[in-house]
């Protein structure tokens, strides 16, 4: 949701600000924009439109300017235009702000300050920060940002720079996530990592309430009553090659196949800190896991691996539902948040509830330093680094290793189950290795506007996450279903123009799934089936079959999604489709 860059050095920022937003181009992309300073003038440049088009407009322009900020944008107030693009200034152009987030009270501000006689250019509600921002300086920005903080309300993050103090950019943070990079005669601010990784390592993760003060030569943190914060620098162990497309056509394809590592790295870094977990799922009463999206489909996958190798009764909840449902909670819960991002708004907000009630809250999350990751009262980790494309994909894998070994861990058999873990990065290679046979069963599907997903047991998760590929970046209709309730109603829309995926391993459902089979081509419908290599019967009488290597039962949640990751992604491309960075998407939701 929007991503913010600042900043401030040696060297001239143009360059370096447009690198910053093409890497955080995944959290918002419909507009961008940037302010610098030269020869103390406020320059503004934004477009509607990706991070390219501001690129054009800024062709042949050569700024020597040496501090800066820039924004691009995933609307929430005002349409994608130019005019409401980021950056935003007072009426004079003397200060420039970018923003992520939303402030909840920008109608009544904005009321006072058209009554002071103020005039607008956008519909943002953003714009109200720069006039308050101007109406309160006195000499000193920080002194400005501060007495301006205490007048908004909601949810946001933002970057101010003025003419009056060119060597100086001020960020807050305040539920929508800030960092600050640490350099040698520069610095840096950004929503994310991936912005600075060019440049340096070292970084400060902001909490809610701080704002970062930062000159080429000093950073400096305070509260939002102007007391200083002493705050700790951690060096990221990401790195550029992990943030870059690497020679792949497009980031999606290169994090499908940078799973094998995801998961094994995710592997030893679970294995190297299991003695530092602090519970047992087996001290609660009830595992709730909350989420969104693919984590939330993660989390159901789960709920079968603790339930079945703990007895831990384990619910999943849509974290958007969480706290509006009144499910009891107390302090015999063990809540887990998953969140690849450690920033989904809907998630913070739902462990934040469950603490209060009395929970022991856990994140699992993939941005160490995220607020998820602080919040918790324990935090795990997926090891998968950086993940640019808005269709998660490692990131899925990786947080089913978590789930799977922390389930494993209490059972009566853990040692085999682990190994069991430790083969799934080979099964993907060799999952991965017949890609081109997914390739071309895509070609045949490009027309098709409808999809049904069946899978079931521990591929009933898997369904939901392959119809949710392949609606989010080929925007082709794609329902997930348990296929034990295809006959109680989506049955009715099987006919020759409807294909049905069908995810059937050889596990303990594997007959009923094929009954699904036989009933879905007795309404003339057309299969294309996931299943284990020398699965003679479905490769038969499927239209298509998309093949894995034989996996055993507990582990096939793994390997199974691969093909339909693929299938999904052949299908966007094919069609010329934007897969990094699909329409009305972003990354990382900070709104609720
Ligand atoms: O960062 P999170 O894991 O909390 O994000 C949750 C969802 O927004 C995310 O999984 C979303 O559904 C993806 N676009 C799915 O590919």
């Amino acid at each position: 949701m929007c991503g913010i860059a600042g900043y401030v050095g040696k060297d001239i920022v143009l360059p370096i600000l447009i690198g910053a937003l093409e890497r955080l181009e995944y959290r918002g992309y419909d507009s961008a924009g940037v302010a610098l300073i030269e020869d103390k003038k406020l320059i503004v440049e934004k477009r509607k439109g990706k991070i390219r088009e501001l690129v054009k407009s800024l062709w042949g322009r050569n700024y020597g300017a040496k501090i800066g900020i820039g924004h691009t944008r995933w609307a929430t107030h005002g349409k994608p235009t130019n005019e409401n693009a980021h950056p935003h200034t007072d009426e004079k152009r003397e200060f420039a702000v970018v923003h992520n987030g939303i402030i909840e009270n920008y109608l009544e501000l904005k009321e006072e300050l058209l009554k002071e006689g103020v005039k607008f250019r956008s519909d943002t509600d953003t714009e109200v920060i720069a006039h308050l921002i101007a109406r309160n300086y006195k000499g000193d920005l920080l002194e400005a940002v501060l007495d301006t903080v205490k007048k908004l309300k909601g949810a946001f993050a933002f970057a101010v720079i003025t003419v009056h103090e060119p060597n100086r950019v001020v960020g807050v943070k305040n539920g929508s996530p800030l960092i600050v990079g640490i350099g040698e005669g520069e610095n840096f601010l950004a929503s994310d990592i991936p912005a600075i990784l060019p440049y340096t390592k070292r970084i400060i993760v902001l909490d809610d309430g701080e704002i970062a003060d930062i000159t080429p030569q000093s950073v400096n943190v305070y509260n939002f009553n102007g007391e200083p914060i002493s705050k700790d620098v951690m060096i990221t162990p990401w790195d550029l090659v992990s943030a870059e497309k690497g020679g792949f056509k497009h980031f999606m394809l290169k994090e499908i196949y940078e799973q094998p590592k995801a998961v094994n790295d995710t592997i030893k870094g679970f294995l190297s800190t299991e003695d530092t977990i602090p519970f047992k799922l087996k001290d609660f009463r009830r595992v709730v896991i909350i989420a969104c999206g693919t984590s939330y489909h993660a989390g159901l996958v789960g709920k079968y691996w603790i339930e079945s190798f703990t007895g831990v009764p384990t619910e999943v909840v849509y974290a958007s539902e969480f706290k509006y449902a009144d499910i009891p909670i107390s302090d015999k819960d063990l809540v887990i948040g998953i969140s690849q991002s450690g920033e989904t708004i809907d998630t913070k907000f739902a462990l934040q509830f469950a603490k209060e009630k009395g929970a022991f809250t856990v994140g699992l999350v993939n941005v160490v330093g995220s607020a998820i990751d602080r919040e918790s009262d324990f935090a795990l980790y997926t090891h998968a680094g950086p993940e640019i494309g808005v269709a998660a994909t490692k990131t899925f894998t990786a947080q089913l290793t978590v789930l799977y070994a922390l389930a494993v861990r209490e059972s009566g058999d853990r040692d085999n189950l682990i190994r069991l873990l430790e083969k799934v990065p080979s099964l993907m290679e060799i999952t991965l290795n017949s890609s081109e046979e997914v390739e071309k069963v895509s070609d045949k599907y490009l027309k098709r506007k409808n999809f049904l997903y069946l899978g079931r047991y521990l591929n009933y998760p898997i369904a939901l996450e392959g119809a949710l590929k392949l609606k989010e970046i080929s925007y082709i209709h794609a329902e997930g279903y348990p296929a034990g309730e295809m006959k109680h109603g989506p049955i009715a829309l099987i006919d020759e123009n409807m294909p049905t995926v069908l995810v059937a391993p050889q596990d303990r459902v594997y007959e009923k799934m094929l009954s699904n089979l036989e009933e879905i081509l007795a309404r003339k419908g057309t299969v294309v089936s996931v299943g284990l290599k020398g699965d003679k019967v479905l490769k038969e009488k499927s239209a298509d079959f998309m093949e894995i290597p034989k996996v055993d039962e507990p582990i096939t949640p793994f390997i199974t999604v691969v093909p339909l990751q693929l299938f999904a992604y052949f299908i966007a491309s094919k069609l010329g489709l934007d897969v990094d960075q699909p329409r009305n998407l972003a990354k990382t939701v900070t709104v609720e």
